[in-house]
């Protein structure tokens, strides 16, 4: 593919954070490294006293263990600049023309802690830099995009008031993915699938995000956030829409996000009454990890003693819609679970007459399993006969996997993100429609536990998390695949 990428100015708020570090600067060097970039400015915007020449030192030391040779980096190196500024002073916007000359384009990247957003916007806002007349002006925000609905929303509303929406850009990491990106390609791509992906053929459909890792350092964040906000609002939303979604007409951002947003918009309400029944909110007790011991959520740095904060949640949820009406979908992502995987699984009706009985009655049913990571490529399961002279049969696999298939290692998911946005194209960043119709389901959730001051029942740390999670999957016959 060739992408002709105009000459701009990266502007990044909050460039002395962690994200810049792992990702922003490292993202943008192999994109330059690729020939992506012609000609490019990074201007790092942040209160911290650096200079230019300091920030391009630590810039230098972002880049270690990419690929390239050290002149190849200095190259990359030397486009960076630093302004010093703290977020409420207006001097420091005033200085933002002048990193510009000879730019016409510019894109603002905010990577800052959320609750600096409000500022930054306005202040961008009323300095003008909503509008530009010489070329374009995009603004990428970072997750968290809000905490419930009506945070969203105002958000939302700040950002409108000077940005229109084709100049904003929300990002979620996992719409980078490959694999996430691949599920409309094996949907869409290929012409078995979507006949039998509905109701008539579909048993259930199981989303897993696991993590094993535990809050580590962000418990500042993540104690007021929980895997609900942190984890479903966004990525395990993304996850099912692209999943559920009808096909589009065409791949353009309107016309992908028209669909995705009505995945969302379709899922039946939980409202209070429902909650206990419905979702499954846990956190972690101590418990062995990777090897390890490892302590319980309650004991980590910086977790107060009375939190009550999910590290762990499970749903099910249902779309009503034609094609899904009464196909359970279960989702379910924790941290210090047994396992890092994220993998959406797609689970068949058995055949209607039962010749050949299986071992178990669930491997009766073939599972279509898209592995998002690790290990990522698509596995059907499917059954076999045993070798012999009887008529036993088990569970066999047809596997793709990624790694053997191409040989080439996917790009980092914010490098194609930051791409799409120097390019204008939208389809991998979330409209506002589909920010506020997951905030609205996930906010009556969120109130749904306050009210029915809905238990946080634990789970060991390194297990495949709590009992209540079982049974909730169990009341259908059905269980949660292998972590
Ligand atoms: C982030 C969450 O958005 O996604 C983290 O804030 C989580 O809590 C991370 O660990 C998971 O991303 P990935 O790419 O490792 O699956």
């Amino acid at each position: 593919t060739h992408h002709d990428t105009k000459p701009f100015v990266l502007f990044i708020f909050g460039v002395t954070g962690d994200l810049t570090r792992r990702k922003l600067m490292p993202a943008m060097y192999n994109l330059y490294r690729k020939g992506f970039l012609t000609r490019f400015r990074i201007v790092g915007f942040a209160r911290r006293p650096w200079s230019t020449e300091y920030f391009r030192e630590q810039g230098m030391q972002m880049l270690e263990g990419q690929p390239g040779s050290a002149d190849l980096k200095q190259q990359f190196i030397a486009s960076l600049e630093y302004l010093q500024s703290t977020f409420e002073d207006p001097a420091g916007y005033e200085r933002i023309e002048s990193f510009c000359d000879g730019f016409r384009h510019r894109l603002f990247y905010l990577s800052t802690p959320p609750a600096s957003y409000q500022e930054i916007i306005t202040q961008l806002g009323k300095h003008g830099y909503g509008d530009n007349p010489r070329g374009f002006s995009r603004i990428i925000i970072e997750k968290p995009f809000g905490r419930d609905l009506a945070s969203a929303r105002e958000l939302n509303q700040l950002l409108s008031r000077y940005f229109s929406e084709p100049q904003i850009f929300r990002i979620d990491h996992y719409l980078g993915k490959e694999t996430v990106q691949n599920i409309m390609m094996l949907r869409f791509g290929n012409a078995i699938f979507e006949p039998l992906w509905n109701r008539h053929h579909i048993d259930h459909v199981q989303i897993t995000v696991g993590e094993s890792l535990g809050v580590g350092t962000r418990a500042n964040y993540y104690d007021k956030s929980g895997a609900l906000r942190d984890m479903v609002q966004n990525h395990l939303f993304q996850l099912l829409s692209l999943t559920a979604m009808e096909p589009p007409s065409s791949l353009t951002a309107e016309g992908v996000r028209g669909e995705k947003v009505k995945v969302l918009q379709a899922l039946r309400p939980i409202t209070y009454k429902d909650v206990n029944q419905y979702t499954v909110r846990a956190r972690y007790t101590a418990g062995f990890s990777e090897g390890e011991a490892a302590p319980g959520y309650l004991d980590e740095d910086g977790v107060p003693p009375d939190s009550t904060t999910e590290t762990y949640t499970a749903l099910e949820l249902y779309l009503d819609t034609w094609r899904w009406s009464g196909v359970p979908f279960f989702l379910r992502t924790g941290k210090r679970l047994a396992r890092k995987v994220t993998e959406i699984a797609v689970h068949f009706k058995t055949p209607p007459l039962s010749l050949f009985t299986p071992d178990l009655p669930e491997q009766a049913q073939n599972v279509l399993v898209i592995r998002i990571q690790p290990g990522e490529g698509i596995t059907l399961h499917m059954n076999a006969k045993i070798p012999g002279h009887e008529n036993a049969m088990r569970p066999v696999n047809m596997d793709f996997s990624y790694g053997s298939s191409f040989g080439i290692p996917a790009p980092e998911a914010y490098e194609r993100l930051i791409l799409d946005a120097i390019l204008g194209e939208a389809t991998l960043y979330t409209r506002r429609d589909e920010i506020e119709a997951g905030w609205k389901f996930v906010t009556r959730i969120l109130s749904g536990w306050e009210k029915m001051e809905t238990p946080v029942v634990g789970y060991p740390a390194g297990s495949t998390g709590p009992e209540l999670a079982k049974l909730m999957i169990g009341r259908h016959n059905r269980r949660w695949r292998k972590l």
